[in-house]
């Protein structure tokens, strides 16, 4: 099989590099080779690569800037897929994309299905939830995978924020009242290339999936945990205070969802996944924080 793999920097994409390897041959795409505000060698480039699969992980994710950067914001997040899906559905490739939990109001009390109706509430959220639409319009086949509060070991995420903040501060405010799911990158990318497996051959499942781990918990939960799983492994923390506070005590550009979650029955019947509980991976990878702090 023959792979092209965009977005191959971030979170999501860095995983997707390991995770995909051993379906076959796979090409790797940074923003340097595969610019999205470029949308004419964007589409040469998936063109040319004659691939059987594309994997799109490169998205634009600053959701407080987008609520001023709306245009470069659509671009990326919209009219690129666009592009991508128009070229896969020429190349009969099957397309691999993101969305997100942001495409929901959030006022909904229980976890979001993939029927649900998205009524985005930034900027962000719409610009995602047009990608998805023109995903859907170009006729390609394709995986769309809705998922939750994505972190990693690299680049910008809540925990490494909130690490670098509770080694900096002695008492720290967290968002108590929006409740989702985190999501480990690296579970996103494992799943992904499971479901590939299945979703390549013609009669495979395709389509839009919730994809996140099981169980919920709130901003302040999440960092709770972790801050605790990092002290007690011997990190050096200022922060022993950890507050728990209202959304409308911190306000942002973006309104975000007060109810994140996602069911992800659906997901777990087309492709017999197993999804882990969130608190997993948090541990796997502050261990491995753990293990590189002491190296
Ligand atoms: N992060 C979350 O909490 C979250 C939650 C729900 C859904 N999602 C979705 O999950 C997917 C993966 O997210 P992530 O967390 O892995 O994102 P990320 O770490 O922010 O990575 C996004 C990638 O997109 C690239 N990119 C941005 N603008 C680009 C452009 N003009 N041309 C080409 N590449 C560009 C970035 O390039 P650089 O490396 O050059 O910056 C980066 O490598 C996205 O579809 C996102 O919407 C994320």
């Amino acid at each position: 099989m023959k792979l092209l793999l965009l977005g191959a920097d971030g979170q999501v994409g860095w995983e997707l590099r390991q995770s995909l390897a051993p379906l076959g041959e796979v090409s790797v795409a940074d923003r340097v080779c595969a610019d999205f505000e470029q949308l004419d060698a964007l589409r040469e480039l998936v063109r040319a690569s004659g691939v059987d699969v594309v994997v799109n992980a490169a998205a634009y994710t600053a959701v407080d800037r987008a609520e001023s950067e709306s245009d470069l914001a659509t671009r990326i997040n919209a009219d690129a897929p666009g592009v991508i899906a128009e070229e896969c559905e020429r190349l009969g490739a099957l397309l691999v994309h993101y969305s997100t939990d942001y495409v929901f109001d959030g006022e909904k009390v229980s976890p979001y299905a993939e029927t649900d109706a998205p009524n985005p509430r930034s900027v962000y959220g719409s610009t995602k939830l047009l990608g998805e639409q023109a995903i859907r319009a170009s006729g390609c086949r394709h995986l769309i995978f809705r998922t939750s509060w994505v972190y990693s070991g690299r680049r910008n995420n809540f925990v490494r924020t909130i690490l670098r903040l509770a080694q900096e501060r002695e008492s720290l405010s967290i968002v108590s009242d929006q409740i989702g799911v985190p999501t480990s990158a690296a579970m996103i990318a494992e799943v992904t290339a499971r479901c590939i497996e299945h979703a390549v051959n013609a009669d495979g499942p395709s389509g839009l999936f919730h994809l996140t781990p099981t169980g919920e918990t709130s901003w302040h939960g999440f960092a709770s945990y972790f801050l605790d799983l990092a002290r007690n492994g011997g990190m050096e923390l200022k922060a022993d205070e950890i507050r728990a506070i209202r959304t409308d005590e911190f306000p942002c550009d973006a309104t975000r969802p007060m109810n994140s979650r996602l069911c992800c029955d659906k997901i777990r019947d087309a492709f017999g996944v197993e999804l882990p509980e969130w608190r997993f991976h948090v541990r796997e990878l502050i261990a491995r924080m753990l293990e590189q702090e002491n190296a």
